[in-house]
Formats: C-alpha cells, structure tokens, sequence
C-alpha cells in the first residue's frame, strides 16, 4: 500500500448541474486533501479532519495555494492532425480535402506516427487532459502507434483506426474487410490492456460504404464494451451529401441507426444541426455528444444546441477536436462553450463548464465509474491549477468572491499556462517548472 496526501484546494464534480442545481452538484474544500492509496482516491475532504486519520509517516505534497480538480476529459480529438491544426480558410469538406487527408496519409510511416503520438500524449497531459477518445488515421499502425505511446504513461486513453473505403483519396482509403480485420487485431492486442480501450471509428458516414459500416455495428454488438465514435450533423454541405447518398433515411441519425451503431456505447462528435427528434432518439438509445466549441468556430460550422441536449436529457462532453479544434486546453475549449451558448441565449454557468470537461466527459464515454470525479476508488487523474500562472490570471482571481466566480475567470483566462501538474494513477506526469 502507498498513501499519498495533497493538499490544497480541491474541487470535483458529483453530479450534473442542470439535473440538481448547482448547489447540489460539485464539492470544494479551499483548505482540502485528497488521499491516494496505490493510485486510487481513498478519500476527499477537508485537510483538518482528513490529516488526524492519516498514519503518521504518510507523504504530504503540498499543493496549497492552488486548485486540484479531475483530470480534463477530452472525448473527441484527432491525433494525426497535429501539423496541420490551424490551417486557412475552408469549411469542413474542402478542409478534409485540401489539408486533412494529405496529412493523415502520412501515416502509413510507423516512424511518422510513432513521433507524433509522443508529441500528442505530452500535449494532452501538458494541458492537463488525463484522458481522451482519440481518432486514428486509416492506418492500424497509427493506433498502435498512439496506444504505445499512452500505455507508457498509464493513460485511460480510448482510440481507433478510422474507417474509410469509399470518397477519399487512395492514400488514406481501406477497404470494408481490411478495416474489419484492422479492428478485430486491434480490439484483441489492446482493448482491456493496462487503461487503453478500443473505440470502433467510421470516419463520417459519407466516407464508408454501406458494408463497412455493416460490419462495425455487427464488431460493435460482438464487444460489449467497445465504444462506437463517429462524426454527426456538422456542417450543412456535409449533411445534403448524407441526404443525397442516403435519400430514404429519416434523417443523418437514422443512417447510423440503420446500421446498428445508435447505442449506448455510441460518441458522436458534432452534432450542431441535429433537429428536436434527432435529440430525443439520442437520448432514447442512451448516446452521447462530444461538444467540439473551438472547432464549430473554426470551421464555421454552427452553433452546438447545448440547451436543447439539456432538454432532453442527452449525455454531452466536450471535445477539442483537434486540428479542427484550435487549441489542446480544455479550459480555452470551455470559454469558447461559453461563447457559443451565449449566442443562443443560454448562460453556460461554471459548474457546468467543469461538469462537462471531466464527469459529463467520463459519462459521454462510459467510465464515470473509474474516473471524472474524487469519489473514493476512482483511479486517480488529477491536476492542478495555478492561478498565478499569469499576471492577469492572478490579479483577477484575487477579485473573486465565491468558487462559481473562481471558476468562471479560471475558465475564460486560462489555458496550459495554468496547469502546473497533471497526475495519472497518482503519478506525476507533468510538472511545469
Ligand atoms: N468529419 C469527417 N472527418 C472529420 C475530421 O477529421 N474533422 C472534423 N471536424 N469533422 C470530420
Ligand atoms: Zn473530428
């Protein structure tokens, strides 16, 4: 057994704000000690009565003066895309096609993905993201690439290789029994090894043809707990091109739906045009949404409804969606929510910015029962916020009357500047300074 305390302020969330009010939904502690035991939470609390019923010789690393929270759940990001995140001037298919593809065909060089997915999985834990659900390229070696590379530091990382055999150029096209073969050899050498999950990813529904996607939902319904990943109602081009290639479905949902991939096992990433009755079957079948603020920015692809998900009830997290997406920081990611809300008149309040990006996140990709929050035998992913991390940062969080507001500012200030550690299973795997 190895106890380790932290003190500090400590701050998680226990549940949704929008399900119990916000009064109901987090704890916070300002003088507070998390105890972990062998790289799980044992406790959560407050440090004067938490410190009398540690053993004596117990570690103490003190982390006072700054904030611990959860580690940031990332739960839509591209690992390939790397060189060519913020790339001029095109919308989603012109943009797959000038940049995206000719990128990710660089994949098919071990060497070339081996290199990137070190720099992805430093960048992630760098920005205080201790988890994520990461899209592949075509390329099975690119998976096995980022496992590697997320199986070194003991991440809860799920990825898969993208399916894509039809509309794409050759270089980054497989074919419906390849990419079946792909993820069968993937899902036996890595699903359930160490923290690493696998993650059943068509590409969109206009880049797999109709047996492709055949055989994901049949791989999909023969491993119970494999998650499905895809992209959904994004952009508007993308969805008359979903119509014409699909003209009796009911919808794009229904395309998905059609092939058995609506589940409750299923993330998809988007979803800024859905309609009222796509977001009911949403919430029927138990599916979730990756809320990717900075990339519907981007990309101009539309305002995410996250109200309307609110309303009936449908699990969202938030997404970075890099390139896409604009920045690794899900603390950037959350002031651009914000933003996005506020143009359809919604006040996305603080706690839920936080709910989101860690248990909201663990919910979207069903393992709010091992992390997302300090309940006692989570494993423990963890950071810590350092609001003096900027002088600006600093100055305005000294103006703050309540967590709501430290939060809030944390969120529309900070970004990697701000973590100074991030934990994975109780071990440090960042460290600013
Ligand atoms: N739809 C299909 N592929 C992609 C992608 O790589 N990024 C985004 N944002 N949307 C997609
Ligand atoms: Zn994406």
């Amino acid at each position: 057994m190895s106890l380790v305390a932290y003190t500090g302020a400590v701050f998680h969330m226990t549940d949704d704000p929008a399900v119990v009010g916000a009064e109901a939904s987090f704890q916070y502690e300002a003088d507070g000690m998390l105890v972990i035991d062998d790289g799980t939470v044992q406790a959560c609390g407050p440090r004067t009565s938490l410190a009398t019923k540690l053993p004596e010789d117990t570690p103490v690393v003190d982390h006072s003066g700054n904030l611990i929270i959860p580690g940031f759940i990332d739960t839509h990001i591209h690992f390939p895309q790397l060189d060519m995140i913020a790339s001029f001037g095109e919308q989603l298919l012109d943009w797959l096609e000038r940049y995206t593809f000719p990128e990710e065909a660089k994949f098919a060089d071990p060497a070339h993905a081996g290199e990137c997915a070190e720099f992805f999985i430093t960048e992630l834990l760098r920005n205080g993201t201790t988890s994520a659900l990461v899209y592949g390229t075509v390329h099975k070696q690119s998976v096995e690439a980022l496992f590697e590379a997320a199986y070194k530091r003991n991440m809860r990382l799920i990825a898969g290789k993208a399916l894509m055999d039809r509309n794409v150029p050759e270089g980054v096209r497989d074919t419906a029994a390849g990419s079946d073969k792909d993820n069968r050899d993937l899902i036996k050498r890595w699903h359930g090894k160490g923290r690493i999950g696998y993650a059943i990813t068509p590409r969109f529904a206009p880049a797999c043809s109709d047996e492709q996607l055949t055989l994901a939902g049949k791989l999909l319904a023969e491993h119970p707990d494999v998650l499905m990943h895809t992209h959904l109602s994004e952009n508007t081009s993308e969805i008359d091109w979903v119509k014409k290639l699909y003209p009796t479905a009911k919808d794009y949902l229904d395309v998905y739906d059609r092939f058995g991939l609506l589940t409750d096992r299923s993330v998809f990433a988007h979803c800024v045009h859905l309609e009222g009755e796509e977001f009911q079957r949403m919430a029927e079948a138990d599916a979730a949404i990756s809320y990717c603020p900075t990339s519907n920015l981007f990309l101009g692809s539309g305002l995410f409804n996250l109200s309307e998900a609110e309303k009936y009830g449908v699990t969202v997290g938030l997404g970075t969606d890099v390139g896409a997406g604009t920045s690794f920081s899900i603390l950037e990611t959350m002031n651009e929510a914000y933003k996005i809300c506020h143009l359809r008149g919604h006040r996305l309040d603080p706690f839920k910015s936080f709910y989101l990006a860690t248990l909201g996140g663990a919910k979207a990709l069903n393992i709010a029962d091992k992390i997302g929050n300090f309940e006692p035998g989570k494993e423990a992913d963890f950071l810590v916020i350092d609001g003096s991390a900027t002088p600006l940062l600093e100055r305005r969080l000294k103006n703050c009357s309540g967590v709501d507001e430290t939060l809030f500012v944390l969120s529309m200030l900070g970004d990697d500047r701000a973590i100074s550690h991030t934990y994975v299973a109780g071990e440090c795997v960042h460290s600013r300074d």
